[in-house]
């Protein structure tokens, strides 16, 4: 489930049950941690801001590639998962690498390089305490978006926020986990889609709009072809270059009325 979309609904709803899941073990390490250890974070992070706040700029990029390496490390060694540092030093790397992307490598490799912002907020104590506090009931899983389905019927609001289809060919930034998500993978959610639309479940699913940049392009339009979809203005927060961040069109896909109001805030 997307974050944003997430915190707005456990601060407006009293739900009985919440289950959020992705494939990202690292991702999902970090929501555990945070709902459990927040101490430990919050304690690790303060550690990590004195050390890179008061230094240099090479010796801050010494100290980014230093903990990169080691978060690393902890992957390759399957020590990723259950841990704090782990947590924390994702969170380090978010604050201070090129335009807080997360893209990993084929061997599931960090490899987002260091970035140049003047005084990152690496320990943001009472937001990540928020954080902890609104996930305390949640349900957190690591696995692949079909393993919800046991858990998913009539009275369930599914809302999935998969890997964007790419814009253009040079845009394929489809790498938050090693393995990539290509159009035979969006077919396949919407089939899972469709599954949980039999069993009653009321779907959302946000993807971008490829008419962006080829208006001919009916990929999800005959996808979806018996669902509503909306296209929205969403301002790409996550692009390399500055004068590509401007509003375009996204989609919001669902099996119900009446979306769009709720969720553009987001
Ligand atoms: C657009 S990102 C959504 C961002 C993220 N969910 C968040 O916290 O905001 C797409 C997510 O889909 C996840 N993903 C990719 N393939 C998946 C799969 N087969 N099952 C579950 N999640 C998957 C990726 O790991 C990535 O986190």
């Amino acid at each position: 489930m997307g974050g944003a979309i997430l915190f707005d609904v456990l601060s407006l709803y009293d739900l009985d049950e919440v289950y959020i899941s992705d494939i990202n073990g690292e991702l999902i390490n970090l929501y555990c941690c945070i709902r459990d250890n927040v101490d430990e974070i919050i304690k690790i992070l303060k550690e990590y801001q004195d050390e890179y706040i008061y230094a240099d700029t090479d010796v801050r990029e010494e100290i980014f590639y230093e903990k990169r390496n080691h978060y690393n490390e902890l992957i390759k060694k399957g020590f990723s998962h259950n841990s704090i540092e782990s947590a924390a030093l994702f969170i380090f790397l978010n604050r201070t690498c090129f335009n807080g992307l997360y893209r990993v490598n084929k061997k599931g490799f960090f490899n987002v390089p260091c970035g140049k912002y003047k005084n990152p907020k690496i320990c943001d104590e009472k937001n990540i305490r928020a954080v902890s506090h609104a996930l305390q009931r949640v349900t957190i899983a690591c696995g692949d978006y079909r393993q919800s389905l046991e858990f998913i019927d009539k009275n369930t609001f599914v809302y999935i926020d998969p890997p964007y289809r790419p814009l253009t060919l040079t845009s394929n930034f489809t790498s938050y986990a090693k393995n990539d998500f290509n159009d035979d993978s969006q077919k396949e959610l919407a089939e899972y889609v469709h599954i949980l639309r039999s069993k009653g479940a009321k779907v959302l699913l946000s993807n971008s709009d490829p008419k962006n940049v080829d208006p001919n392009d009916d990929f999800f339009d005959s996808l979806y072809a018996d669902y509503r979809i909306e296209r929205v203005e969403a301002s790409r927060m996550i692009n390399s270059r500055a004068d590509k961040r401007g509003p375009v069109k996204e989609l919001l896909i669902s099996n119900y009325e009446d979306v769009a109001e709720r969720v553009e805030g987001c």
